[in-house]
């Protein structure tokens, strides 16, 4: 571990045209199997903060104004090594090499079977056991952008977590003057693989710990969604949400029906990939009436996974006890690839072959209403 436990090197990004002071610093918060464990904070000009560890290249905490101007913390996570290492793995993480569900940890490609790890049974969730979101990434602070930025990268070997071909994999988090969250992946291959990244954050709009999700307005711009089996595995149908509690074409509160009897609904809540419209500017959006903030996401990935923070196991999740992470008091927007896509030919690819590059961009723009 490095003597000194805060090394803040402090990087000023001139931005004279606002002349503003957005910055980005980084503070070794210790070490994990002799790496060290970074915090980043993120300034945009208007003094808004993202911070980011590069413990699985993730998000910890976003910092925004509400309606009457008032900051506070939109995001599930921690700034204490411990409580990161040991808090929900995946929370706010970049999840990798297979975000989501692959049925009974199996897939083929070109006549080869390959076995995965089994972490959520009888599946494979988010890359296995010690998939990317338990990786420590190298990072480093992006001096060619105009916002704060950082950029984390990572080598995956070849068979690391039963996943054929070595990956460079990075992702790189802009947070700019609009209160974006630029998310930008690349990743290639030496192998004929598959890839499905998402980032993994949980939002409470009223602020973390201050209460339930179920007033949230959600507008979901996905005609269809992908039905499941009981172990979550899709069933290979594309349904038109139309008449179904599934339906967020038009906005109504993340409550309104999750409590309905449907098939795959009434015990479990939301936690559902949907099948997004093509050719709309903003794929979803997350409006909190008391506080006025509005979380809008913007993807270039087909699918989306909504996920209403369902079960109690992850009240365990992160920090203790505050009702942030009380079942139901936070939900995610995954963007991806459909689960489990390996196995099922009529989703769009998932495929990566060497000579390509995977690039793909995620946008979570906070913003507020004042009504
Ligand atoms: C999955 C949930 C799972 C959660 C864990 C989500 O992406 O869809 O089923 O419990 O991740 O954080």
């Amino acid at each position: 571990m490095k003597k000194s436990t805060f090394i803040a090197v402090a990087l000023m990004i001139c931005c004279m045209a606002f002349g503003q002071n957005p910055s980005v610093t980084k503070e070794v918060l210790g070490d994990h199997n002799g790496t060290d464990v970074c915090l980043y904070t993120l300034t945009n000009k208007d003094g808004n903060v993202l911070k980011l560890t590069n413990y699985g290249a993730r998000i910890v905490r976003i910092d925004v104004p509400d309606k009457n101007g008032i900051k506070d913390n939109v995001t599930i996570g921690s700034e204490k090594l411990e409580s990161i290492v040991k808090g929900d793995p995946f929370g706010g993480a970049c999840i990798g090499r297979f975000a989501n569900r692959i049925a009974n940890g199996k897939f083929t490609l070109d006549g080869v079977e390959y076995s995965l790890p089994i972490n959520n049974r009888p599946n494979t969730l988010h890359g296995g056991s010690n998939g990317w979101f338990s990786k420590v990434w190298t990072s480093e602070i992006s001096k060619s952008c105009k916002y704060p930025a950082v950029k984390f990268t990572y080598l995956s070997p070849d068979m690391e977590e039963g996943f054929p071909g070595t990956v460079k994999m990075s992702v790189t988090y802009t947070w700019n003057d609009k209160n974006e969250i630029i998310i930008d992946y690349a990743a290639t291959t030496d192998k004929k693989t598959v890839i499905n990244i998402t980032n993994h954050a949980y939002f409470n709009l009223h602020g973390v710990g201050k209460g339930y999700v179920f007033d949230h307005i959600l507008t979901l711009k996905a005609s269809a969604y992908t039905p499941i089996h009981a172990t979550q595995i899709p069933t290979g149908e594309i349904r038109p949400v139309k008449g179904t509690p599934f339906d967020f074409t038009v906005p109504h509160t993340i409550g309104y029906k999750i409590g309905e009897k449907y098939e795959n609904l009434e015990f479990k809540g939301y936690d559902h990939n949907y099948v997004l419209d093509k050719n709309e500017k903003v794929n979803a959006t997350v409006y909190d009436p008391e506080s006025g903030r509005v979380m809008e996401v913007i993807t270039d990935q087909p699918g989306l996974q909504f996920f209403s923070g369902n079960s109690a196991m992850w009240k365990k999740s992160v920090e203790t006890g505050t009702k942030g992470v009380n079942p139901r008091s936070s939900f995610a927007l995954e963007t991806q690839h459909f689960p489990d896509s390996p196995n099922q030919t009529a989703f769009p690819t998932t495929i990566l072959n060497p000579g390509e590059k995977f690039k793909s961009r995620t946008i979570y723009r906070f913003s507020v209403k004042k009504n």
